[in-house]
């Protein structure tokens, strides 16, 4: 079966044609242009739909040092989960006492690493991972990661980490004979969420089990972390998050009021607020189709066209018949390609496309593939 063909975004008014034109003859190509606004616009409006919940950004879906200064500006707590993201939230001066530590499999290093920038509440989601932290009992507070396998999600998160609901009391009350305190539960239902019933269902299940299990622990367990999964707006739909977060909402409403409620977003907040700028560097006519190589490709600022499937919403800035063609990215290899039934008006070397909504898991996860120059990051 061939992919369906695809549209892309027509309508540059001029002000937009020569905005691009003008940064790319200041800065050459390709860039990614970071819209701190935007970010600003993304985290309020999450806020908003989910009030009293602590937001920690993922680090991970762009670990970009402006986005990171505008995040820290908001007063957003951060979620990391590696020694080299919390190095860089120590050159930002940022208290330890904002981020947890979600990566549920970690080393002595990287505890220690936290725990010395006053990082001290961990994930974990077995009894191996619980006895490293033992050495650090009296210092530090851990959540206990829950697996909920998401089928409406783009990113199953719960197949590699989590346990299952029946591992939990085992987890909590070994915690307690080891003298650590397991605070709370957290899952991550999957990424990019089509509808936020797996978070409803989840939010569900560990209330359940945290009230359940406050009859028998010691010390009470009060903190629910629901990760992220809040979508990004791939198709340009308009998404409404206060509507995607109503069921949250509700759920969430049915907690005790003294139970502390964290999210790690991490998509819906960066992938909208940075845009790339590609230029063509090359045509053929292959297989009776026109191709278009362009200067970045899933090497590099498309690479979440193979980690994370995303398709990101392409603009062209000319206008004219359109013809199903191939765009292709600049490395030698075959896989570059960012998509294979696009249409297309006849495009010229020079020629500029936009890819919009590509924050998240973009740069992130780029390689230097072919030594080719990486986008340049361009605060607007
Ligand atoms: C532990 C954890 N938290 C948060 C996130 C961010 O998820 P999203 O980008 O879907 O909001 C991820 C994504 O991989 C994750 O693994």
């Amino acid at each position: 079966m061939t992919d369906p063909i695809r549209t892309v975004l027509y309508g540059a008014s001029d002000k937009e044609i020569s905005f691009y034109q003008s940064l790319v003859e200041k800065h050459g190509s390709p860039l990614l242009l970071f819209d701190s606004s935007k970010l600003k616009q993304q985290y309020r409006a999450l806020q908003q739909a989910l009030p009293n919940v602590d937001l920690f950004y993922a680090i991970k879906a762009l670990p970009q040092i402006d986005a990171l200064k505008e995040l820290d500006e908001l007063e957003a707590g951060f979620d990391v989960a590696s020694s080299g993201e919390l190095d860089i939230l120590l050159s930002l001066k940022v208290s330890g006492r904002r981020t947890i530590h979600t990566h549920p499999v970690k080393s002595d290093k990287d505890i220690r690493d936290a725990l010395r920038f006053g990082s001290t509440t961990f994930v974990i989601d077995n009894l191996d991972e619980l006895k490293k932290l033992q050495p650090y009992r009296g210092r530090v507070g851990i959540l206990l990661r829950v697996s909920f396998r998401s089928e409406n999600a783009k990113v199953d998160l719960s197949k590699k980490f989590g346990c299952t609901e029946d591992e939990v009391a085992n987890i909590i009350l070994q915690a307690e004979q080891l003298g650590l305190h397991i605070k709370g539960l957290s899952f991550h239902v999957g990424s990019q969420c089509e509808t936020s019933d797996q978070h409803v269902a989840a939010i569900h299940s560990c209330r359940d089990m945290m009230l359940e299990l406050n009859k028998k622990v010691k010390a009470p367990l009060s903190i629910l972390d629901i990760g992220g999964g809040f979508p990004a707006d791939y198709a340009l739909e308009s998404i409404d998050i206060l509507e995607f977060c109503k069921p949250i909402r509700a759920a969430l409403e049915s907690l005790p009021d003294d139970w502390h409620i964290y999210a790690e977003p991490g998509r819906y907040l960066i992938a909208p607020a940075v845009t790339c700028v590609t230029t063509i560097i090359g045509k053929s006519i292959r297989y009776g189709m026109p191709w278009y190589y362009i200067d970045d490709g899933v090497y590099g600022s498309f690479s979440g066209k193979i980690f994370d499937h995303a398709e990101y919403p392409l603009q062209v800035l000319t206008e004219g018949k359109t013809s199903t063609s191939v765009l292709a990215g600049p490395t030698c290899d075959s896989i570059d390609i960012i998509d294979e039934h696009i249409e297309l008006p006849e495009l010229n070397i020079g020629d500029l496309i936009i890819g919009h909504q590509m924050g998240a898991y973009t740069a992130a996860t780029r390689t230097r593939f072919n030594l080719l120059k990486e986008a340049k990051f361009i605060v607007l």
